[in-house]
């Protein structure tokens, strides 16, 4: 396949940076657009002349020659049209949550794992991000020794939602976050939060993840702050690394600190505080939603797996579950199975 044929369903904030990127590739063709919104439509027709533009989906299952379908839509549409694609042949990228809920996440993931499946990539954008990426990096070189334990604040004033709580709104993106740097999936969840502005609707969450392991991951979201931060904090046996994402340039930082022990697990003598260095890796500058269209378009062009597959879109869906279950239950431990 010398390019990949792509059509693109839901072309509204989101959808236009998808297609606004992937006109950037040289491997992906964008053949056709489908939005139920006609103003949408004939806006972005006149900005894209080589593009077929529908609001009928059933043109892109028609269209013998599309390869791959890329579905920006609003949630609740997400497992339906990714179902519908899969069964029809189509390799699919579908934007975060996968599912709303674990029965649709989990009929996804056994479609995929039929042999003749298309491939299905979940948009798990932040696993793609270059600074993120070299974060992982220092875990998986132990270069942070002995992984403890990871928060990550995932904060701002608005938007506030009326459909969907902050967990489903902001979450998935800690969440994949978190299990791509761990590598490990959790055992248990709990989660605590409040509902202010609409009644049933929580504003903040904190949801903690716990590991067979021992390690423990804190993520906390909220649109009612008066704050905007985006951070993730990894502390390790030797080091510690903070990616602040408000940091326009230098958004990793290494900090050389910890507490070291003198003395066995039975008798400790003395406990000593290092502060060290604070070492700034290099980081590339490319953008997260480039790097994540050039892998889906990769994985199609050489039927390769993606690094956000099925698998982990159902991991993130398990947890969303699972940090409800828990919300509901005013923070009791959901295990996971
Ligand atoms: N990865 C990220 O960082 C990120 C960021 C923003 C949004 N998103 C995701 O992208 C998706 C879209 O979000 P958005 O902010 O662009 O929403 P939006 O409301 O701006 O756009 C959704 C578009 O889908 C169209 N649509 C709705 N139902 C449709 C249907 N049945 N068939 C065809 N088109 C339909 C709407 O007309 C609209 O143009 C959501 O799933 C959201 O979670 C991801």
């Amino acid at each position: 396949m010398d390019q990949v044929n792509v059509a693109l369903v839901g072309a509204g904030s989101w959808g236009n940076n998808i297609l606004r990127t992937l006109s950037r590739i040289d491997d992906a063709n964008v053949k056709l657009v489908c939005d139920i919104d006609t103003n949408q439509i004939k806006r972005l027709a006149r900005e894209y002349p080589a593009i077929i533009f529908t609001e009928k989906i059933e043109d892109i299952t028609k269209n013998k020659s599309i390869d791959a379908v890329i579905i920006a839509t609003p949630s609740p549409t997400h497992a339906a049209f990714t179902k519908m694609f899969l069964l029809s042949g189509h390799a699919v990228f579908v934007e975060k949550p996968m599912a709303l809920t674990l029965a649709d996440a989990e009929e996804l993931f056994d479609i995929t794992q039929k042999e003749s499946s298309p491939l299905l990539m979940v948009g798990h954008l932040l696993i793609y991000h270059p600074a993120l990426e070299s974060v992982h990096r220092l875990i998986a070189s132990e270069e942070i020794g002995t992984l403890y334990y990871i928060y990550t604040k995932r904060l701002n004033l608005g938007i506030v939602r009326k459909d969907e709580n902050a967990l489903w709104s902001l979450a998935p993106h800690d969440i994949s976050i978190v299990l791509d740097l761990i590598e490990e999936k959790p055992n248990a969840v709990s989660a605590t939060g409040s509902a202010y502005v609409n009644q049933g609707i929580e504003d903040v969450v904190f949801l903690t993840l716990s590991f067979p392991s021992g390690r423990i991951a804190q993520i906390h979201v909220s649109w009612l702050d008066p704050h905007k931060e985006r951070k993730v904090v990894v502390v390790g046996s030797k080091k510690m690394v903070v990616f602040d994402d408000m940091q326009p340039n230098e958004k990793v930082k290494v900090y050389d600190k910890g507490a070291e022990v003198e003395g066995s697990a039975d008798y400790i003598e003395s406990i000593s505080i290092r502060h060290g260095d604070i070492n700034i890796p290099l980081v590339p500058s490319a953008e997260p939603l480039m790097k994540e269209m050039e892998h889906f378009i990769s994985c199609v062009k050489n039927d390769t797996s993606p690094r956000s597959g099925a698998g982990e879109g159902l991991a993130v869906v398990r947890i969303l579950t699972a940090g409800v279950e828990s919300l509901k239950s005013h923070g009791k431990t959901i295990e996971l199975t």
